[in-house]
């Protein structure tokens, strides 16, 4: 059975560098693992009201998250932090069942800056902590200066960075069943 991994980008840009990385994530995996970038996470913003009758689309993003082995989470930096769209999933996801609850999952981010999101994901790590994901241990995959790296059509052509993706998705197929802990 190929490993399953359910890629989240936090950004709804039809032009986004960070959801162009996910899709180059499942180029760079082995044939051994099956990667399912999700939709726009297009979702109601979280209100403890709507509960009652969960939106379709949390539905459906819950029941694809926990039809995963492992998760990839790739964020854009927005003023320091993860982007609202991302946090409002997440606040999504830590109800109910709870699907990345024990999930092994991967952090990487893009940005055209120096830092390339750094900061973001430290926003990030702190927060799937607190729904009890266990996290591959920092530094995730910080993609800096991406203007340099990703060509007109989103494709990321910079060699050393499809390396270290394709080995962070081995660690991440490699934590799988292997309970790995947060740092
Ligand atoms: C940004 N951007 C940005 N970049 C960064 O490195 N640090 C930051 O704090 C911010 N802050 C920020 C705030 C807002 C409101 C916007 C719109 C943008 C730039 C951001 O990294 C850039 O737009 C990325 O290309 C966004 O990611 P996607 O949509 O291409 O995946």
């Amino acid at each position: 059975m190929p490993v399953r991994i359910v890629a989240l980008s936090g950004s709804l840009r039809a032009g986004s560098l960070n959801t162009a990385l996910l899709r180059t994530l499942r180029d760079v995996a082995g044939d051994d693992v099956d990667v399912v970038v999700a939709p726009p996470l297009q979702l109601p913003l979280f209100n403890e009201e709507l509960e009652a009758s969960t939106p379709r689309a949390v539905v459906d993003l819950v029941e694809l998250v926990a039809s995963a082995d492992a998760v990839a989470i790739a964020t854009p930096e927005y003023n320091h932090g993860m982007t609202g769209v991302l946090k409002n999933a997440l606040d999504w996801l830590s109800r109910g069942d709870r699907p990345l609850r024990g999930m092994p999952v991967a952090i990487m981010g893009v940005s055209p800056g120096m830092i390339g999101t750094a900061r973001a994901q430290e926003h990030l790590r702190g927060v799937l902590s607190a729904l009890g994901a266990t996290t591959l241990p920092a530094p995730g995959m910080v993609v800096g200066r991406a203007r340099d790296k990703f060509d007109d059509d989103l494709q990321l052509d910079d060699g050393r960075t499809r390396k270290y993706l394709a080995r962070l998705v081995q660690r991440l197929v490699d934590s799988v069943g292997q309970g790995v802990q947060d740092d």
